[in-house]
Parts: C-alpha cells; structure tokens; sequence
C-alpha cells in the first residue's frame, strides 16, 4: 500500500514522485518505456542536441561575415545521432538516481487502474497489483496521426516518421515534406534545412508558429524563407504517396515529390487503456479534466503535464506536478498558465509569455504595443551581422501592466524567464524601471522596449 502511486515518468510523474516522496508520502512511480518521457527521450532534449550540432555548423559556414575564415566544415549526422544518444542516456540515469535517493520504489511496465476498494486504488502492472490512497495520471501524449489516406501506411513502411522516428534516423534524406508548421516542425524544419537537406513545410493554417505572436513568426518565416525553406500556407493534405506528399493549395492539387515526410501535426492525451473509465475519471476532447490544483472530478486523482491537455510543455508539467502534490498535502496552490512561457529553439530563437496582439484583440483589451528591434542592443548588433530581431512589450493602458512579452532574436528562450515573472507578478512599467540590466546584454532591449 502506497499513499501515492504515479502513472508515467515523464517531467510531470518524475518530478510529483521525487517531490511528494521528499515531503514523506510513500510513492510507486511505473513507467512503461524509459524514465524521463517524451521531453528527455524523444522531445526536448534530443532536439536541442540536434539543433546546437545544427548551430556550430551554421556559425562555420557564416563565419568569413565576423572576419575568421573557415574552410572544409561538414556536418555528420550519424555522429550527431550517436551523441545525442548518449546525453539522453546521462539525463535518464540521472533521472531514476534522483527518484531512488528520493526513496521512490520505480516499476517498468503498463499500468492499468483496476478500480476502487476500501484501501484505495488499485493498478496493474501484468500480473502484479498495486494499492495506493492516491492516484497522480501522468501519461504524457502521443503524435497524432490524422485519417490522411496513405499516412499510416507511410508510418509503418519508414517513408513518413514522428518526432520519435525522426530522432534516430542515422541517414539524411534529400528532400523532407514537414507536415505542421507548429513548434516540432519548425525546429525539425530548422535543423534539417541547416546540415542541407531540402525542406517544404506544409501548413493548414495561413500562418505559421500556432498561436505565438504573428509579428515574431512573420519575421522567422522569413528567415527560413531566404535560407531556402518552401512554406506553403493554407495548404490541406489529402493524400501520402510511397515517395509522395499530395496537397491543395489555393483550390488545386499538388504533388510534392520527396524521400521522408515528418508528421507533427500535434499532440493526443494518452487516456486510452490506463483503466480511467473503471474509476470514471472525466476526460473532454480525450484529454483529463482538471482543475487549478490539478483534481481530476474523482476525489483522490489528480492528473498532470500534456494528458491533461491543458499546454503541452515539459516545464508546464514540471510545475503541475508539484502543484498537484501540494494539493495532496494540503498546501495552498495554484496553477496559472497565463505566465508559462514558450520558446521555439529554431535559429533564430522565438520565446513568448502572456498575451499576444490576437489576444488582446479577442478579449478587447485596451492595451500599448511596444516593438524594438534587437538591433538597438550592442551585443545583438556585435554577434547578429544582418539580424532582424525584436521584443515586442504589451502592456495594458489602464493599469500600466506588463500583459506580454515577444522575443525573436538570440539568447531570447534564456531571455524570457525574467519577462514570465513579470507577467506573473503582474509588474507595472514603472516597477521593471527600478531593475538594473547587466550591460552589455541583449536583454535590455526588454527594458529599452518597456519605456519606449
Ligand atoms: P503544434 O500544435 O505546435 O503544431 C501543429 C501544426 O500542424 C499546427 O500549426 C496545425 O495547424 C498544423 N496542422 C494540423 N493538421 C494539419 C494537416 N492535416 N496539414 C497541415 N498542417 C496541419 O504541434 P506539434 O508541432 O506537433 O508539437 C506538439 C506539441 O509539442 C506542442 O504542444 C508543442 O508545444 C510541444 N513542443 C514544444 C517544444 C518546445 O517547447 N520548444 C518543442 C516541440 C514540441
């Protein structure tokens, strides 16, 4: 009998487990696959290694506009997959030392809640049973694979692959169609159009980035656009040949030949055959219901991180995990998403918190919009020979509030965690004034920007 078992291992489940076993509850985390989730084996984390091998190779090739001159630079993917492998396996090590310090007891396997007796929930694992008061779903979710005719049938013949496929593929292809122009497809889109290979991105929508600010996205567009990434907005898939991708763009058909499709179309909950309907947990939209404090409408379940469906992010999770295991305890807390920020590790980087011009406009709220170009920092200017950064600081007219901040441009996703604490904190302009900025740093272009 545990007082807590955790479903999944992710950043939402590890991070519960490690935090409730720390504040003394006794905790059984299972995890079917490998201890970290999609963020630290398939996501986040393997991409970002990706993308940094993708950076060095740009900063060879761009090198003679800084006055150094380099010749022979290459870039070898196999070797960029191998060392990924091998900072995934150093995080996920780390990962199961921190929960067994911590003294929470880790089973591999599929877990099913069988249902509810007098001494609480009860989860499978094959043939073992498992009794906890307290159940934390943390299932994470899965790509999603749309009826397309030919997509699934292209999935499993290795022609069109997800995040997972596209991470370990040790080869380059010569033509890649990315399907989604949302944050997976633009950074894939990112790394594969730097070591080469050429890229069209296929998007429904008539613009790209979802709902991150247009003014930031327009100018990441058009930076792929003149390294030669293709975009074709406003674009239905209807079809995905053997060496194929068909499309209507503008009312016509269209047929791109290419020799691997990426398919990041967004994101499922995991809520199928984890036994939630033996309990009747409620899900909407096949994602969990839940509250502020993470409850699910069964009184001892709580569900966490992109199973719930609420902003699929690895450190949304992080932070409704232990907002969850507060609640357990009895401590007062709350989760706001208002101030979760966002980035997009593209090249270029994008990084957004709060809210954007489409927002405001939607909710009618009078607000100023600030725009600077990153140009005005001197160590942007010294280090971005032609860049074409900005922040954009929303700011509402009535209370003098910072309601969002907008970052294209470098260090912009290490930038954006001082503009989240000031959405948080619901700072006026006339607090952020009294903060010194390191000088020189690209981060004044925040404060230049604020009191423009
Ligand atoms: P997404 O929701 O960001 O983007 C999916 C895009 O596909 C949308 O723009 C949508 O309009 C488009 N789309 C949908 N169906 C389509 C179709 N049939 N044809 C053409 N376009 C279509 O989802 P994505 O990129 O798959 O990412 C999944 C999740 O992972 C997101 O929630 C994201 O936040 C998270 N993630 C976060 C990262 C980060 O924080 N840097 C990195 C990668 C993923």
């Amino acid at each position: 009998m545990y007082d807590l078992i955790v479903l999944g291992g992710g950043p939402a489940g590890y991070n519960a487990a490690d935090y409730a076993a720390k504040n003394g509850m006794s905790v059984l985390l299972i995890e079917e696959r490998a201890l970290g989730g999609v963020c630290l084996n398939e996501g986040c984390i393997p991409t970002k290694t990706l993308l940094y091998s993708a950076k060095i190779y740009d900063y060879a090739k761009h090198s003679s506009d800084y006055g150094v001159s380099f010749t022979g630079a290459a870039i070898d993917h196999a070797k960029v997959i191998e060392r990924k492998g091998r900072v995934v396996k150093k995080l996920v090590g780390g990962v199961g030392a921190k929960l067994k310090h911590a003294g929470v007891k880790v089973v591999n396997g599929h877990a099913e809640i069988a249902g509810r007796g007098a001494d609480g929930f009860t989860v499978k694992v094959g043939g073992d049973e498992y009794t906890g008061a307290k159940l934390l779903v943390c299932t994470g979710s899965s790509a999603a694979v749309p009826p397309i005719p030919g997509l699934r049938e292209g999935l499993a013949a290795g022609f069109v692959k997800t995040n997972r496929e596209i991470l370990d593929m040790t080869t380059l292809p010569r033509h890649i169609v990315v399907i989604g122009g949302g944050v997976i497809g633009l950074e894939m889109a990112s790394y594969f159009n730097s070591v080469g290979v050429e890229v069209t991105v296929v998007e429904m929508l008539d613009h790209i980035g979802g709902p991150t600010e247009p003014a930031v996205t327009e100018i990441l567009q058009k930076n792929y656009e003149k390294r030669g990434v293709k975009f074709m907005l406003g674009a239905k898939v209807t079809g995905v040949g053997s060496s194929s991708v068909s499309c209507e763009l503008d009312g016509k058909p269209l047929e791109i030949t290419c020799d691997c499709v990426l398919c990041a179309v967004g994101r499922r909950a995991n809520t199928a055959g984890i036994g939630l309907e033996n309990i009747g947990v409620l899900t909407e939209r096949g994602a969990i219901v839940t509250d502020d404090q993470l409850k699910t409408n069964v009184a001892g379940v709580w569900a966490a991180g992109d199973v719930n469906g609420k902003s699929m992010l690895a450190h949304t999770a992080y932070r409704e995990g232990e907002v969850a295991v507060n609640d357990m305890l009895g401590k007062k807390d709350a989760m706001r998403y208002i101030s979760v920020p966002s980035v997009i590790y593209t090249n270029p980087e994008v990084a957004s918190v709060g809210e954007t011009t489409v927002t405001i406009k939607q909710k009618g709220i009078d607000a100023d919009v600030r725009v600077l170009t990153m140009n005005y920092s001197g160590r942007y200017l010294a280090e971005n020979e032609g860049g074409d950064g900005i922040a954009e600081i929303i700011i509402d007219k009535a209370h003098n509030r910072v309601l969002g901040v907008h970052l294209i441009g470098s260090y912009a996703s290490e930038m954006i965690y001082g503009a989240a604490m000031m959405v948080e904190k619901e700072m006026r302009v006339a607090d952020v004034r009294k903060f010194v900025f390191p000088h020189p740093t690209v981060c004044e272009v925040i404060r230049e920007a604020m009191f423009d």
